[in-house]
């Protein structure tokens, strides 16, 4: 590149060069990285003349600024980095039309019918098992199961598959793993044999009230199906995420808790900071500049009266002015960022899966904001091609506290667990209040591009057979309960996924 084509570029963004500035870049082993970086700096300081004196502080600064936000930064070739430059001062994701579906057919918000009785109980369930046996159908090795009833006549023995509801599962004494499974036709036990280690490792993540399939057979003169095979709905082996056309990102967020004495505020405000580009190396910048959408994921405010002496524990002792408070934050997010909010079980929202999206009595500001969908939890959307589910993630003290193996430190590899099940909270009558729609809002249909939850305060991310599954942390320190229960927090450390490319970025703000 000669000095012509490097001042060139400098001009064609609205900047003059200092003759020893060009000496200095044209010095530089890394010429492009640096031009890029300088033009960046002078754009948001709206310099007209970049002179030697301010190259110097360029490096300083960045270090001073944001000295954190290093990990798991993703580079970006140059040639992306040009578009962004060759462009006005717009940021690159104010280029793309925003191109967001919720799918608000399957939002619980303005249409619960819930009532509570036993019939209403039996038509959600059946509803589950119904839709979720369809999925397992669809599976080649399942394609010639039978329903219990004839199962359980006496024209069948020998080799059996079926699919069913498990009701119960116990440990007898000699190690076998019993299941009790049932369909609308009956019920039958399930034993799978404790020497069958394999498939006992298998069977440890099965769960009460969801749906498999089983392959065994029925010995002779017995009233039982030895398993030889179980199957979870799951999602297809190597399935192709679909991606996003446009150069744009998404934040995942949940779990901010203001009001509480441990709400971390000024770590907020570097994330928002960083998402209006007034923080970051240029790199970081310019992955700020792709975030069209921001998807909150509950918990916006800690709440009052969730839990014995909260009170103790509040700055803002009042719900109203928690989210006043909450939606000063969400002014300072930059306008073209389109904000999805969905409720959390410390929010102002219906406690009973699925929740109502928060009641706007209680958030008005966040209803007048245009940039802002609030909705039910959980969230279903498509996002420029890419679908998307956020569920606040409840169901994950269930699912850790019933499987072995899972834990707090990895809530990835429970959210995995729960993709498999096709389910986001299966379990009835643990610690998630379950209101018996006359359709189940939290089965997993299709499987998700991303699927998104928060709830347990630690940020991980993990990829299952192309689905991100990725867990956003929180804005709140330790709390007393936490210190109790030694739950080690990750508070700041928020995940941005590219939707172009589905690489996810961790960016630390604390
Ligand atoms: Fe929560």
């Amino acid at each position: 590149m000669d000095d012509v084509e490097i001042v060139s570029k400098f001009v064609e963004c609205g900047v003059n060069l200092h003759p020893e500035v060009l000496a200095e870049i044209k010095r530089s082993p890394n010429r492009e990285e640096v031009i890029n970086r300088l033009i960046n700096i002078a754009r948001e300081e709206s310099a007209s003349v970049l002179t030697l004196d301010r190259l110097r502080k360029v490096k300083e600064k960045e270090e001073v600024d944001f000295p954190n936000a290093g990990e798991g930064i993703q580079m970006q070739s140059p040639r992306e980095c040009r578009v962004v430059l060759k462009r006005s001062k717009r940021r690159l994701s104010q280029e793309y039309d925003s191109n967001l579906r919720i799918k608000r057919e399957w939002d619980i918000t303005k249409k619960s019918y819930c009532e509570g009785s036993i019939e209403s109980f039996v038509s959600y369930f059946n509803n589950r098992f119904e839709r979720l046996a369809k999925l397992l159908k669809s599976r080649t090795a399942l394609k010639e199961s039978v329903v219990i009833e004839l199962i359980k006549s006496s024209r069948y023995s020998g080799e059996v598959k079926f699919i069913g509801m498990v009701t119960d599962i116990r440990t007898s004494k000699k190690g076998n793993l019993i299941l009790e499974l049932e369909d609308p036709t009956g019920v039958i036990p399930v034993l799978i044999r404790s020497q069958d280690r394999e498939l006992l490792e298998e069977a440890k993540e099965i769960t009460k009230d969801e749906v498999i399939g089983v392959a065994g057979f029925i010995p002779n003169g017995f009233d039982m199906v030895i398993a030889n095979e179980i199957f979870f709905p799951d999602v297809p082996v190597n399935r192709e995420p679909r991606k996003s056309e446009e150069p744009v990102a998404v934040a995942m967020v949940s779990d901010i808790h203001v009001g509480s004495t441990q709400f971390l505020g000024d770590t907020f405000t570097r994330f928002i900071k960083w998402l209006a580009g007034e923080l970051g190396t240029p790199r970081q910048r310019e992955l700020a500049s792709r975030v069209k959408y921001l998807v909150i994921g509950g918990d916006l405010v800690d709440g009052v009266g969730i839990y014995p002496e909260q009170k103790d524990e509040l700055v803002i002792k009042d719900i109203h002015e928690q989210y006043a408070a909450f939606a000063r934050f969400i002014e300072r997010i930059p306008e073209h960022i389109e904000i999805i909010i969905t409720p959390g079980n410390h929010d102002a929202a219906r406690q009973a899966e699925p929740q109502p999206a928060i009641e706007e009595e209680f958030a008005p500001m966040l209803y007048e904001d245009p940039r802002v969908h609030m909705v039910g939890n959980p969230c279903f959307a498509t996002i420029h091609g890419v679908e998307v589910v956020s569920y606040h993630g409840r169901s994950l003290d269930d699912i850790i506290a019933s499987i072995p193996g899972l834990s707090y430190s990895s809530p990835a590899k429970a959210m995995k667990v729960l993709l498999k099940k096709r389910h986001l909270s299966p379990i009835y009558g643990g610690r998630v209040p379950i209101a018996p729609e006359l359709f189940d809002y939290l089965l997993l249909e299709e499987p998700p591009d991303i699927l998104h939850m928060g709830h347990v305060h630690t940020t991980h991310v993990e990829n299952y057979r192309g689905t991100v599954v990725v867990n956003s942390g929180t804005f709140q320190g330790q709390t007393s309960f936490q210190k109790k229960m030694n739950i080690h927090p990750t508070p700041g450390r928020i995940p941005i996924i590219d939707l172009q490319n589905m690489r996810t970025t961790i960016m630390r703000f604390s």
